[in-house]
């Protein structure tokens, strides 16, 4: 498109599709009954569930738990909370500190009136004075309660809520997102991730409406339970599946017809696009943005629609999404993850068993045993590219990296990107 023409037909041709982490995507498809189970949640007076929103990279984790916010603060909740990304190496002061802050974020506004006792007897009558709950009024209430930094936030906590419920607020949601990254650090004495679970149940049992939603990968449930074993009691855990096809012809489809576009997704286009992604909501908005683009190109050559350019936006998404992370793995863990992607469920769930005795296993000149295979695993599970489930079978954590890695293969024996 030429920069010269004008601005409205720019606009007409702007790509809607979102590929990229936390983007919000033209239209969210599906989630209905994550949606639901969320309001369900709402509706607790006591809070007896908390909400754990699980799966693996790309899902739209973070993007759902965007579209939880205003749903929670149209029945009455207060939504504090932020991204815990950077949050590796936090101390329960800092934990504390991270509550105050982001509660505060939201309550600076609100006003309590307290009694401002006469000083050095000047005058003898008492005022009532107003204060707002920000961020000086919790820390100071946090500072003046003697004991352990659990004492202290509980008591800041406590007091907040008694000033919210006057203003007939429904509770706090304090929202988490890459929650996985929250641990304990038993060698420095510093246990956040349990304190965190601690004061929760403790304030919950006290029937103060203040509800955590922690969103990461799936490690961060087997985490929190390790930490607490009544973490699994306290959680409901939502684990977010692919798109299904009707979904993700949705997720193809409205934002093209909201928006007006000039260029149309034929029903074929909609199938390759559910053959390459399998309903994973990154790939959906990637495939469907470079495809769109090729189309407004084409447009303006004077050409007519062709079909999508699979081989070509699948070589591009596995230079951008997967190689960097297959870059990083040793050539050993990548044989390793070479023989998993020759099994039929590598994508689902596979057992140690089943991959030492694969044919690509025994076709090695150094096949793994079980236990090269558990450790290997082990240390794949760390850098974030397997993950190991609570029943102890293994997947990829990264979607669909068990094509990349066949293509690979192609690629090396000299052929080209082959879709499955
Ligand atoms: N329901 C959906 N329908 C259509 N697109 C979606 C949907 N959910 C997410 N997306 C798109 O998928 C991409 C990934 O979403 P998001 O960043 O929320 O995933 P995530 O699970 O938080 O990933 P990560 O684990 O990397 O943080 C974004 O481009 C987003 O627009
Ligand atoms: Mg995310």
């Amino acid at each position: 498109m030429k920069v010269s023409e004008p601005a409205s037909k720019r606009q007409k041709f702007a790509n809607p599709f979102k590929p990229g982490a936390g983007h919000m995507p033209p239209y969210l498809a599906g989630r209905e009954s994550e949606e639901k189970e969320f309001r369900r949640l709402l509706a607790q007076t006591t809070i007896l569930e908390n909400l754990v929103l699980t799966g693996l990279r790309g899902l739209g984790k973070t993007v759902l738990l965007e579209r939880f916010k205003p749903t929670a603060i149209q029945e009455g909740w207060l939504w504090a909370g932020t991204d815990l990304s950077e949050s590796m190496s936090i101390s329960e002061e800092s934990l504390a500190t991270r509550l105050l802050t982001d509660l505060s974020v939201v309550t600076s506004s609100i006003t309590h009136s307290i009694r401002n006792e006469p000083k050095f007897g000047l005058t003898d009558e008492t005022q009532q004075i107003t204060a707002t709950l920000d961020f000086a009024t919790l820390v100071g209430r946090y500072n003046g309660t003697p004991g352990l930094v659990a004492d202290k936030l509980k008591s800041a906590l406590e007091f907040v809520w008694s000033i919210l419920q006057m203003h007939g607020k429904r509770g706090v949601i304090f929202a988490y997102d890459e929650a996985q990254n929250l641990s304990d650090h038993a060698a420095k004495d510093q246990f956040p991730l349990s304190l965190l679970l601690d004061i929760f149940q403790s304030i919950q049992r006290k029937n103060i409406p203040f509800m955590l939603v922690l969103t990461g990968l799936p490690t961060l449930f087997p985490k929190l339970v390790e930490a607490r074993t009544f973490a699994e009691r306290m959680f409901r855990v939502i684990f977010l599946d692919p798109l299904n096809e009707q979904e993700t012809s949705e997720a193809v489809l409205r934002p093209i017809k909201n928006n007006n576009c000039p260029v149309h997704f034929s029903p074929e286009s909609v199938q390759t696009i559910w053959g390459v992604t399998r309903g994973y909501p990154y790939f959906v908005q990637y495939v469907c943005r470079e495809a769109y683009d090729v189309w407004v190109q084409n447009a303006e050559a004077g050409q007519s629609m062709s079909p999508i350019p699979v081989r070509e936006i699948v070589a591009k998404l596995d230079s951008d999404f997967f190689a960097g992370r297959w870059a990083r793995a040793t050539d050993r863990q990548r044989e390793l993850m070479s023989a998993v992607a020759s099994l039929p469920n590598c994508e689902s769930e596979f057992t140690v068993q089943e991959l030492i005795e694969s044919d690509a296993n025994r076709a090695l000149a150094k096949p793994f045993s079980s236990s090269h295979a558990n450790q290997m695993l082990a240390t794949l599970t760390e850098a974030g590219l397997i993950y190991k489930n609570r029943h102890g079978k293994y997947s990829f954590a990264v979607p669909l990296l068990g094509g990349f890695i066949r293509r690979q293969r192609a690629y090396l024996e000299g052929g080209f990107a082959q879709l499955e």
